[in-house]
């Protein structure tokens, strides 16, 4: 992250969005993510042990190693697995950067996984080498990311469509890529990855799953929300046009007719 500036920022409010985040979205996350045949799990961007929580819970034979860069966001993870009721002996925690580890000897996870992390770093390539460098052969690597120029609704809504081309724009801006799923693929190869697919999910709701529907509409005005702060402070005027990006999603949420469209995509590859 360049400069420092990072999207969503670290606040509490933050950090209740992340876990709020996957119970809504880990039902599609890992619908591909298969940590059946793992025992040992680095997961890279722990962030506040959001995703640790939900695969600890599924997988009852794990251990997970959470590697996070801001001592904050670790903190608030150990509250949050403290919380969770799960086993300390289930996992560690390490304060510490996917760019640059540290680790001199070859280390000893069956599996990576790392979800929405990528999408904030400016030198993807450069984590991607180092974990190669780091971890044994035979190592699988799950990777999630964004592709924010997939989002689409009907109708269109023109002050939603205009605040998240400027969030897209912003992240550009902070050294990140709202899009970087779009090149996982190439990422991977370039670092001497052997990678076994790349594939969008896309997420469809329409009609046909009202509740569905809803929910993701409910979660966007979130995602939208915690940029705010961010874009604000670094000159983009997008709180003038919040309450009709709030309007636009009342409408949308009340139409029977409207459909959200949005494809993060996926790739599973090995050392
Ligand atoms: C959007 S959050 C996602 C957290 C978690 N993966 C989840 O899905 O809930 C991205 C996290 O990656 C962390 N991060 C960014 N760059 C990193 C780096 N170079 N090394 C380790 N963690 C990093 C950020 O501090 C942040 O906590």
């Amino acid at each position: 992250m360049s400069e420092g500036i990072y999207l969503h920022g670290y606040s509490e409010w933050e950090q209740q969005r992340l876990l709020q985040q996957n119970d809504i979205l880990s039902k599609y996350i890992y619908q591909r993510i298969d940590l059946s045949q793992a025992t040992r799990i680095l997961e890279v961007g722990c962030g506040v042990g959001a995703q640790m929580i939900y695969m600890l819970r599924k997988y009852p034979g794990i251990h997970i190693t959470g590697l996070e860069l801001e001592e904050k966001q670790l903190e608030k993870a150990r509250l949050n697995l403290m919380h969770s009721g799960i086993s300390e002996s289930r996992y560690t925690l390490l304060l510490g950067n996917a760019t640059r580890t540290g680790w001199d000897t070859l280390q000893d996870f069956d599996a990576v996984v790392m979800i929405w992390v990528l999408e904030h770093i400016p030198d993807c390539e450069a984590v991607l080498r180092e974990l190669k460098r780091v971890l044994k052969p035979g190592t699988q690597i799950w990777i999630t990311e964004v592709y924010h120029q997939s989002f689409a609704t009907y109708p269109a809504m023109p002050a939603i469509q205009e605040f998240w081309q400027q969030m897209i724009h912003f992240q550009s801006r902070t050294g990140g890529d709202a899009n970087v799923g779009l090149r996982l693929g190439q990422f991977l190869h370039s670092a001497g990855f052997q990678t076994e697919w790349v594939a969008p999910f896309p997420m469809l709701f329409d009609a046909r799953n009202l509740p569905g529907r809803a929910e993701m509409f409910e979660y966007w005005k979130d995602l939208m929300y915690s940029s705010i702060d961010s874009m604000e402070k670094n000159g983009y005027n997008v709180l003038q046009n919040w309450a009709q990006v709030e309007y636009e999603l009342t409408q949308l949420k009340e139409d029977a007719n409207s459909v959200f469209y949005y494809s993060f995509i996926q790739a599973k590859a090995a050392i």
